[in-house]
């Protein structure tokens, strides 16, 4: 069996830490007797620079033949005054939207080594393992109308469209409910049904679904807001998060700095399962293509690598080996290895070449 990958580098820190997870991959490939046919293509800015727009249809087309895609980061800050169907951040929408990804998988898990790396107390976040489930193609991402008009008296007017119909939240919901039946049997749903009455629609949706279908798990209900004050009070109170599309963004880049960084956190974006049971799917490091250090080589390569762990066990029921990933993760974090990100004192600091080459040396050295 022969795994087709199609790699999306895309801008700033993107090439550098799916460079680090190519390393990887070939890794499992002559280790692991995995076969991949690994291709790459152009998205975000660096495909409008080549070809003037973000989101090329070939590219969008290869990675709709692909078994899986695995994507680095787009955007910058080169790129930020284009008109707004130019804009590199396009390229991720469209691929979510044509290849219908519209779960969301964003867990957070803050690796013993660094319960002290986080800007929280390690009380609060030991041992944390929380599994944020975002909806990907609904919501005020998508809804229409979004545009800019200019009003007669010459000023501007600009619409966001928040949008969600039964079936969207009924399809996220049950992702979240299955997702809680193999984890610890709770999901917490976050919406803003005070003052959205997409928020309203989205508890009754998600009451709905668990009272037919999943009563065995138990559901609680959020305000969003408060969850997010919740997350850094006592995130450990949850298990399953599910929420619409910017709720999510927002909640889980919070949920990233529990765990140390957002270099630590990735993400898997699935669709529906096809007659043969399998589903689209994109692989990402939740964090953007950081200006700040693009070029540097200080990323830290980690969250994207850990993305592959969990194509390995989405896309390919490889289980065992996204065990062994992040074993090796979790080993070099505890010899001491730190990128810049997560550097403590007495702590080792390495780039993002040497970290993979740890990461490589750990996997090499474990019990298989
Ligand atoms: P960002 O995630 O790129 O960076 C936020 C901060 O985190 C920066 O200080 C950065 O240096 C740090 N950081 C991020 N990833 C890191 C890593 N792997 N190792 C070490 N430090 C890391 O967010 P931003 O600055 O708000 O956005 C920059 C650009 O990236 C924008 O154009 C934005 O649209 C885009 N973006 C893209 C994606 C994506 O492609 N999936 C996600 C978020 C933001
Ligand atoms: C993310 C990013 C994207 C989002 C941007 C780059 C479109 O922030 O994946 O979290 O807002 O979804
Ligand atoms: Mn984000």
């Amino acid at each position: 069996m022969t795994y087709s990958l199609l790699l999306l580098p895309g801008d700033g820190i993107g090439p550098e830490v799916l460079g680090a997870t190519r390393r990887v991959v070939e890794w499992f490939a002559q280790v692991r007797n995995m076969a991949f046919a690994m291709a790459e293509a152009p998205i975000g800015g660096i495909a409008y620079e080549a070809v003037g727009r973000p989101d090329p249809d070939e590219t969008i087309a290869k990675a709709k033949a692909a078994d899986a895609v695995l994507f680095g980061a787009v955007g910058g800050p080169k790129w930020d005054t284009l008109p707004f169907d130019k804009k590199p951040e396009r390229g991720l929408l469209r691929l979510r939207k044509d290849l219908g990804l519209f779960a969301n998988l964003r867990p957070a898990l803050c690796f013993d080594a660094l319960k002290d790396a986080s800007s929280l107390k390690p009380e609060i976040v030991s041992g944390l393992d929380i599994l944020i489930v975002r909806e990907l193609t609904g919501g005020v991402y998508f809804g229409e109308p979004k545009e800019t008009t200019t009003l007669p008296n010459g000023e501007k007017r600009a619409v966001d469209t928040q949008v969600y119909t039964t079936h969207e939240i009924e399809r996220i919901a049950r992702v979240a409910f299955e997702l809680a039946r193999l984890r610890s049997m709770r999901v917490a749903s976050a919406e803003k049904s005070n003052v959205m009455v997409t928020g309203v629609l989205w508890r009754e949706v998600v009451t709905r679904v668990h009272a037919e279908e999943y009563p065995d798990v138990a559901l609680s209900h959020v305000l969003a807001d408060n969850c997010a004050m919740q997350l850094v009070r006592n995130p450990k109170q949850y298990d399953v998060i599910v929420t619409d599309n910017l709720f999510g963004d927002v909640l889980s880049d919070e949920a990233a700095q529990l765990t140390g960084s957002i270099g630590m956190l990735p993400s898997a974006s699935l669709g529906a399962k096809d007659a043969n049971g399998r589903s689209p799917a994109l692989y990402e490091p939740i964090h953007g293509s950081a200006p700040d250090i693009a070029g540097k080589g200080l990323a830290n390569p980690i969250a994207c690598i850990l993305s592959f762990a969990m194509c390995l066990r989405y896309s390919f029921g490889r289980i065992e080996d996204a065990i062994l990933l992040e074993r090796a993760v979790d080993r070099v974090l505890a010899e001491g290895y730190r990128t810049a990100d997560i550097m403590q004192p007495g702590m080792t600091r390495l780039g993002t070449e040497a970290m993979t080459d740890e990461v490589l040396k750990a996997l090499g050295g474990m019990p298989r």
